[in-house]
């Protein structure tokens, strides 16, 4: 293998070439040599401990950045729902401070595991200091078997009546506003979260640099809404333009539709 491990668990190429990371699938048995969350990795090699197999993976067009795995999901979601505690849309679909705090991490695992199965999530680092997902063009836009998929049905029990038919309300909006607005063929930014103590050290901006270049490579446009008029410079100064603006009634809140072309 061209490559040593380092103290950190991380491989990395012998010349400085791209992070190689490593996942222990924490099983005796032999597991085939791919994994079906990182599609775009290629394994190295296979090692066997005691007790597990050690796979190493080099994400082969992410750089820094990781995907991160089902088994993050929860972790992710806490990040997410810490760093948009106060964002606008977060207050306007549960005003009530406490009850937000108790149910934002349960509402956006819904919409990370739509992430995970219709698109990707990325993460800093394993440190998880800053989490985004994005939806594949490839992803059904509101069809009811991707909803059912992501969880919805539970909705009522998870959220009450209330919160459900404001969450759906809005997520039907900005599916409209995507339909009529966003090029055909395109990635969307559907959440972007730094926790807020490491927030304004560039954590943003590399989780969302190597990405955009990606696309910008692959000839493909994004789309993203923000319900914060103070993100609007930040992702303007990432190549985004503002292609909408309205207003969600269901969380009382302004939404700037923004768009990207390569
Ligand atoms: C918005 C957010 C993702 C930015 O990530 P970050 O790691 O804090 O920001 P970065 O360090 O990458 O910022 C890079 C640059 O943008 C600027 N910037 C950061 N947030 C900004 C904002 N809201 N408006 C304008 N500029 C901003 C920074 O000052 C920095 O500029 P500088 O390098 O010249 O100082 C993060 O602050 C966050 O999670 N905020 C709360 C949740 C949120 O609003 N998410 C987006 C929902 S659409």
């Amino acid at each position: 293998m061209n490559g040593n491990a380092d103290s950190t668990g991380l491989v990395r190429r012998a010349n400085g070439g791209p992070h190689w990371h490593r996942i222990a699938c924490g099983e005796e048995r032999e597991k085939p040599l791919c994994d079906p969350v990182l599609p775009n990795t290629q394994c190295l090699s296979a090692g066997q401990g005691k007790a597990n197999i050690t796979l190493i993976f080099r994400d082969s067009e992410m750089g820094e950045i990781r995907r991160i795995a089902h088994n993050e999901l929860w972790p992710a979601s806490e990040v997410l729902a810490r760093s948009l505690h106060d964002d606008s849309i977060s207050r306007g679909l549960i005003p009530d401070e406490a009850r937000r705090r108790r149910l934002l991490p349960k509402l956006f695992s819904h919409l990370v595991r739509a992430g995970l199965l219709f698109g990707e999530v990325h993460a800093t680092s394993h440190e998880l200091e800053g989490i985004s997902v994005w939806l594949s063009p490839d992803a059904p836009i509101s069809t009811f078997a991707k909803l059912f998929r992501v969880g919805v049905a539970w909705f009522p029990i998870e959220f009450g009546l209330r919160l459900s038919y404001r969450f759906l309300a809005c997520h039907e909006q900005l599916e409209a506003l995507r339909e009529q607005h966003a090029p055909k063929r395109h990635w969307y930014l559907q959440l972007l979260g730094v926790d807020p103590p490491f927030q304004r050290r560039g954590h943003g901006r590399s989780l969302l640099e190597p990405m955009l270049a990606r696309l910008d490579r692959a000839q493909v446009a994004c789309c993203l809404d923000t319900e914060n008029q103070d993100n609007v410079g930040y992702y303007e100064q990432l190549g985004f333009h503002v292609v909408a603006t309205s207003i969600l009634q269901a969380a009382g809140t302004h939404c700037w539709f923004m768009s990207r072309s390569t």
